[in-house]
C-alpha cells in the first residue's frame, strides 16, 4: 500500500465522509441486492443520518478510516467482544471502486485485528456479508476468514438478505 495512505480513528466529524463512502459503495455493490428507488434514491441521506447518529452516540464503534492525502478511501467499524463466541464485529468494511485492490482493505482488516489484539487478546473477529456478494466473499478467505452460519435479515430499504458469518477465530496479527 502507498505510504501515503494513512490509517486513523474517525471522529464524530468524519461522519459525513464515512457515509458518503458508503453510500457509494452499496449504491456499486448492492445493485440487483436492494432496490433501485432506494440506492437512487434514499440511500445517500439515510447513511448521513445514520453516521451522524451513530459516531456522535455513546456507544459509537470504533471507526477506522484510511485517507490519502485528504481523500477518503475506506472505512471499516469495530465492535470489541460483541458476541461471547465469536469475539469482536466488523460492522460495516468498504473501499471506494476506484481505490479497490490496492492493499487500502488488508491494511483496514489487519488495524483492526490489531486492536482487537490489544483490547481483547485471544477473542475473535467475525462480520456479516452478503451471500450474493462474491467479490467480498472471496476476499475475505484470502484474509483467512471462514464461512460458518447464515440467517436472513432486513436490508437497508427492507429487502430480505440472506448473509453469511464468516469468523477469525484468532485472527494473525503479525502483519
Ligand atoms: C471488500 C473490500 C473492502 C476489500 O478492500 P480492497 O481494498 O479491495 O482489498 P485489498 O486490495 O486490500 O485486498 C485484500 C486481499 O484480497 C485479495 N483480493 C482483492 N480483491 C479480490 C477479489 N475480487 N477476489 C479474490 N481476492 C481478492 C487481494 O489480493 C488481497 O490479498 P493479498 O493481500 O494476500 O494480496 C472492497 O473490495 C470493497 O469495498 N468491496 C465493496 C463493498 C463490500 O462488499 N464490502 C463488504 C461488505 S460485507
Amino acid at each position: 500500500m502507498s505510504p501515503d495512505i494513512s490509517i486513523r480513528p474517525a471522529g464524530p466529524e468524519a461522519a459525513d465522509s464515512v457515509a458518503a463512502l458508503h453510500a457509494a459503495s452499496w449504491r456499486t455493490t448492492y445493485r440487483g441486492i436492494l432496490s433501485d428507488a432506494y440506492l437512487d434514491g434514499a440511500v445517500e441521506a439515510e447513511r448521513a443520518a445514520f453516521w451522524r447518529a451513530r459516531l456522535a452516540g455513546t456507544a459509537a464503534p470504533m471507526v477506522l478510516i484510511a485517507r490519502e492525502g485528504d481523500r477518503p478511501l475506506g472505512f471499516i467499524a469495530f465492535e470489541a467482544e460483541k458476541d461471547a463466541e465469536f469475539g469482536g464485529l466488523i460492522d460495516n468494511f468498504h473501499v471506494a471502486a476506484e481505490a479497490k485492490g490496492r492493499g487500502v482493505g488488508r491494511a483496514l482488516f489487519d488495524a483492526v485485528c490489531g486492536k482487537s489484539a490489544a483490547m481483547s487478546p485471544g477473542r475473535g473477529l467475525y462480520l456479516w456479508v452478503i451471500d450474493a456478494n462474491r467479490e467480498a466473499r472471496a476476499v475475505y478467505a484470502r484474509l483467512g476468514g471462514r464461512e460458518a452460519d447464515s440467517r436472513t435479515k432486513s436490508g437497508g430499504d427492507g429487502t430480505p438478505i440472506t448473509v453469511i458469518r464468516v469468523v477469525w477465530p484468532a485472527p494473525d496479527v503479525s502483519a
